[in-house]
């Protein structure tokens, strides 16, 4: 058997037997396309993804009108950055805890243009420095790091930065956030949201955009679905979220996305099992933490060995890890250090694989 110790949650969550027989349902047996057909079989698809949005709008304290469906956190960010009118005298905030799928679409727009790129200041544990936050015209804004873990104090921020400039646009980095803990919008006042549907055990190739005012924005991608009508030259487009949405949805993943939620919603990480983590590789000399106790992931890294050659020797062993700069360079920098070795947990991890673990750790770095 293909046994392995997956502890690789953050990079794409593991999927769980409800979620699979859900996509397998929908090929197998009420395949169709959406908002396309009106036989009751692509009736009832056009239902599962209108259900699949109530789902997600509940999930974030939104309107089903203010979710979109995307390929995930980067399309979205790509969406994004060229949607949020910028120009030469936009000044753009980010923060080096951010992910390049978030930063640097924006930070490419805006060189483009000539405008000004500024780093929010972080405090000494490399969180957002709320009492610190600079005037900015877009904020993007990582609600948890990808290699320390650390939830945000996202609403602070917002108001933070809206004190600065009440115009600020901000744009919320939920990849690793949405599988921890719960997203309010309403409550974070934030312009844009977007995650991934792999990250909270759902398939690859869906992911969720939410914009707090659809209708003041222009939909970036052209295509089929999008149009109300056309005559000559004048072109109606559909209400939001459609006009966001052209061309096929990702039908399958929806309808596994919704599956998914229902899990997360009874089946959190269990975070007892990174702080088992963290105490027991404390003990372990030549290892040094990067993350905190507290942290949604355990980062490290091992005296006078490469991060690659742990991972190999991990990997040799049947433990799954991310190692390297986990497309995370400016903390990294602020590290001072190339890259690190992150485990990360599913609910479908055990104090088993947490115990292999270290004990793998131990032989190879004794
Ligand atoms: C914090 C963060 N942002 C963005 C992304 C990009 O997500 P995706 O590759 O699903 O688009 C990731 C993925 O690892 C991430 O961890």
């Amino acid at each position: 058997m293909n046994k392995i110790i997956y502890l690789d949650a953050a990079a794409s969550y593991q999927k769980c037997e409800s979620v699979i027989q859900t996509e397998i349902d929908f090929l197998t047996r009420n395949y169709a396309n959406a908002g396309r057909g009106i036989c009751a079989r692509a009736v009832a698809v056009d239902d599962m993804v209108q259900r699949c949005r109530a789902k997600v709008a509940g999930f974030m304290n939104a309107r089903t009108d203010q979710i979109v469906f995307t390929a995930g956190t980067t399309d979205a960010m790509n969406m994004l950055a060229n949607m949020i009118p910028m120009s030469a005298r936009t000044k753009l905030l980010v923060a080096d805890i951010d992910h390049h799928s978030a930063r640097l679409p924006f930070d490419q727009k805006v060189r483009a243009r000539a405008g000004v790129i500024n780093v929010c200041p972080l405090d000494d544990k490399l969180n957002i420095d709320v009492d610190n936050v600079p005037y900015a015209d877009v904020f993007v804004i990582t609600a948890m790091s990808n290699v320390l873990g650390m939830p945000q104090k996202v609403a602070d921020i917002i108001r933070a930065a809206r004190q600065k400039n009440p115009n600020v646009v901000t744009v919320v980095d939920a990849a690793q956030y949405v599988v921890h803990e719960k997203i309010d919008v309403r409550a974070w006042n934030c312009d844009f949201v977007c995650w991934s549907g792999h990250k909270i055990g759902a398939d690859t190739g869906v992911g969720v955009l939410y914009i707090k005012n659809p209708e003041s924005y222009m939909p970036v991608k052209f295509g089929g679905g999008m149009v109300n009508k056309i005559v000559g030259d004048k072109i109606t487009w559909n209400n939001p979220p459609d006009v966001f949405e052209a061309g096929t949805l990702p039908l399958t993943q929806i309808a596994g996305l919704a599956q998914a939620i229902d899990e997360l919603n009874q089946n959190r990480p269990n975070m007892e099992l990174i702080k088992y983590a963290f105490d027991e590789l404390q003990k372990i000399q030549n290892v040094k933490i990067l993350s905190e106790r507290d942290a949604c992931v355990l980062t490290f890294v091992v005296d006078a060995m490469h991060v690659l050659d742990f991972g190999a020797l991990m990997g040799a062993r049947d433990v799954c890890l991310r190692v390297g700069n986990m497309c995370a360079s400016w903390v990294f920098a602020r590290l001072n250090l190339d890259g690190a070795i992150r485990l990360s947990v599913g609910a479908y991890n055990t104090i088993d694989d947490i115990k292999y673990f270290v004990k793998s750790v131990k032989e190879i770095v004794k």
